[in-house]
């Protein structure tokens, strides 16, 4: 197997190929060096074969968009992955397969929900998840300080000591570590309950990303135009959410809401399904066609996506422009599905 870090910086894109078949894989590659990955891989004569996000960053816009739009490879996430524009889910257990390389998924949310670790049976590249001598913040974009300590204690503390740690990140330029050493070693973890990480991550006042809201939605949503105008995220989290069986419940009553669905259409009709009744919106388009829904405007609306993020901002919006009570689907269509509420295709 061959494996490279490529950026030399605080933010880390790891090459795994196959040495046999030339097939490889970027993980969390950076926009800004697209163009350098195009051509270590050409002088290592190597193919793309996949790009895998190990989870939405909200500090650097991926590559893997333009990557995807420049090669036609995969682009790999977690189920719970935002984006419209992967193409292949994973969770928990699968294996990704690149060339004769296995890479083994563990599904390790907390950081974002739609976190993941890849697990080579040597090594583990653990994201934002687990870092060395640090952990991933877990205060925004969905984060939860407690799923984190449970991925860090029961998955990746799990596998052998000896495992090789590679994060995304390192601020104090080390390269990799050990599960061993940092199940002993890291600050945050050893010898700490999962109440007292709680409350330690609650306790240190990190100041948000620079930028971030110009990275983390089009990281979100795949749209990088500026024509949509995306709302702050303290109205993002003022927006109502709801459960996929409390939809349910009210879409059963005498009046039930509008359910507007803002994916692409062909995620749509796609392995999702949609609810039977919603109305497509893509978010990309809403701001435009806004008057089609004027009629929606003093009644409930229900705002749907894959996993409610993008509908969270297109709630917003809506809420910006005097629709009265809008609602999120918490979880989107991936909890709907896994609720096993009905689906139209
Ligand atoms: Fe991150």
């Amino acid at each position: 197997m061959i494996f490279r870090e490529l950026n030399r910086g605080k933010c880390k894109t790891y090459l795994v190929a196959c040495e046999r078949t030339r097939r490889a894989a970027l993980i969390d590659p950076v926009k800004t060096c697209a163009e350098r990955y195009l051509a270590v891989l050409a002088y290592e004569g190597l193919k793309l074969d996949a790009l895998i996000d190990t989870h939405t960053h909200a500090d650097h816009p991926t590559g893997s968009f333009l990557l995807q739009d420049l090669t036609d490879c995969r682009l790999i996430m977690h189920r719970r992955a935002p984006v419209p524009v992967a193409n292949e889910h994973v969770e928990d257990g699968d294996t990704i397969h690149v060339g004769d390389v296995k890479l083994e998924v563990l599904y390790t949310p907390g950081h974002t929900p739609d976190s993941i670790s890849l697990y080579t049976g040597e090594r583990v590249l653990t994201g934002d998840v687990l870092l060395i001598g640090g952990t991933g913040r877990a205060d925004f974009a969905g984060g939860d300080a407690g799923a984190q300590y449970d991925s860090i204690t029961r998955k990746l503390f799990a596998l052998p000591d000896e495992t090789i740690v590679y994060p995304a990140h390192d601020y104090r330029g080390n390269t990799s570590s050990t599960i061993g050493r940092e199940k002993r070693q890291n600050p945050r973890i050893a010898g700490r309950s999962r109440d007292e990480y709680v409350a330690l991550m609650a306790s240190i006042g990190f100041p948000l990303p620079e930028k971030i809201q110009e990275v983390l939605q089009p990281n979100q949503s795949a749209i990088d135009d500026d024509k949509t105008k995306f709302p702050d995220l303290t109205q993002l989290n003022q927006v109502r959410q709801l459960s996929a069986d409390d939809v349910s419940v009210r879409l059963r009553a005498a009046t039930p809401p509008f359910v507007l669905d803002v994916r692409e259409p062909k995620e749509f009709t796609g392995e999702l399904g949609h609810i039977p009744g919603s109305t497509l919106v893509p978010l990309r388009e809403l701001a435009e066609r806004i008057a089609e829904l004027q009629a929606h405007k003093a009644g409930p609306t229900v705002v749907v996506c894959r996993s409610g993020v993008r509908s969270t901002t297109a709630a917003a919006i809506l809420e910006g422009l005097g629709f009265e009570q809008v609602y999120n689907l918490h979880g989107g269509m991936v909890d709907w599905n896994d609720r096993r509420l009905p689906v139209e295709r």
